[in-house]
């Protein structure tokens, strides 16, 4: 039995009461999703910032009535103590994702992103500290390593960050560093690697590369791949990322006081993916053969990007159940209905 699939045995039997911030997200609502079906108590905070009552309420529409009366939601700002304050009262676990993401959301605002960023993190680990929670796993991300040319990407080597957005990230590591050895509260930072899947939204100016691009092969309407389309990313489906969360969350104290990869150790070019997409669509019987239109590259992008996921492996039991195929195939019924 997998290290994963043990954790579920022991939270059903003893079920746990676990903050998510960032919950009326795309990764915090499927964190909802799958704490709430293993019948967890589960406080969320959002102020609504990019997330949406929609994903709360398929949420709802998602779990049995019971579940869902596990679920108590603040509307607040990490940005504001007091509400980090309320929200870390009595809970056991913390998932700390909520954030501004986008790398050229934070080109566009730096100051917006590094507020959420950098003083609600901080908000939150000194809250979280303060409350003596028994874990506090939070929301890195895989633009620390910056301009560091190796492939695949290893925990300890890191470059220099390229935006503001990957500044604020690693920024969050060093304070969660400061914070064990000052004062010995130990945590875990997941640096994802391009998270996908169903209530990733594919609207704004700042959609991820999937949801976009499905949306607009549905919808018809023209594909813009930034840079030669050879450009490539380690995609990493939702159901993966949860698990990484809940085998953080429940680790045992040597594997804390670390960052970890979370990925699935492949690599994807633009161009693939984009025909990844289409033959995904055609198979749900969505027939969409239109070619992408190429234009410049965007600043900040790092040109390759693939995860070493070995010490997620070796320390925390680590075992991706999906690849990107096998994701997008799962969450392109959800992109089919919502667009
Ligand atoms: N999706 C990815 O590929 C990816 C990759 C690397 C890191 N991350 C990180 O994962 C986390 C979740 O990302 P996501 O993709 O679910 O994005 P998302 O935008 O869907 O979710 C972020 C949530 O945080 C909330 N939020 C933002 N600022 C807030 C504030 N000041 N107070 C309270 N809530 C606030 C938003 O309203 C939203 O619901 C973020 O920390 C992001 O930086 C995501």
């Amino acid at each position: 039995m997998s290290r994963y699939d043990e954790i579920k045995i022991q939270l059903l039997n003893a079920p746990k009461t676990w903050l998510v911030t960032g919950v009326a997200g795309f990764i915090g609502s499927n964190l909802l999703e799958k704490l709430l079906k293993l019948n967890q108590k589960v406080v969320g905070l959002d102020n609504f910032a990019t997330g949406h009552q929609h994903n709360l309420d398929e949420v709802k529409s998602l779990v049995t009535a019971e579940q869902w009366n596990d679920f108590t939601f603040i509307e607040g700002d990490i940005r504001n103590y007091q509400d980090c304050e309320q929200a870390v009262a009595s809970v056991d676990y913390v998932l700390h994702q909520a954030a501004l993401g986008s790398v050229p959301r934070s080109i566009a605002d730096p100051l917006t992103t590094n507020a959420a960023n950098i003083t609600g993190f901080i908000n939150m680990l000194q809250a979280a500290k303060e409350a003596q929670v028994k874990s506090f796993t939070y929301a890195a991300s895989s633009s620390t390593y910056g301009d560091h040319p190796a492939l695949p990407k290893v925990e300890d080597n890191i470059g220099n960050p390229l935006s503001p957005y990957a500044v604020t990230k690693y920024v969050n590591e060093l304070y969660a560093g400061v914070y064990t050895r000052t004062y010995g509260f130990k945590t875990i930072g997941l640096r994802y690697f391009n998270v996908f899947g169903q209530r990733q939204d594919p609207n704004g100016a700042y959609a991820a590369v999937i949801p976009r691009w499905t949306a607009d092969l549905i919808n018809n309407q023209e594909v813009f791949i930034n840079g030669d389309g050879e450009t490539s990313r380690d995609f990493c489906f939702i159901e993966n990322t949860v698990q990484m969360n809940i085998l953080a969350a429940t680790a045992s104290d040597d594997a804390k006081d670390n960052v970890y990869n979370v990925a699935v150790g492949d690599r994807t070019t633009l161009n693939t993916l984009y025909n990844s997409i289409q033959d995904s669509l055609a198979r749900n019987e969505i027939i969409n053969k239109n070619l992408p239109t190429y234009r410049d590259f965007r600043i900040g992008d790092v040109r390759h990007s693939q995860a070493d996921i070995a010490k997620a492996k070796r320390l925390l039991g680590y075992d991706p159940e999906f690849t990107i195929q096998q994701g997008i195939d799962k969450a392109m019924p959800w992109y089919i209905g919502f667009v």
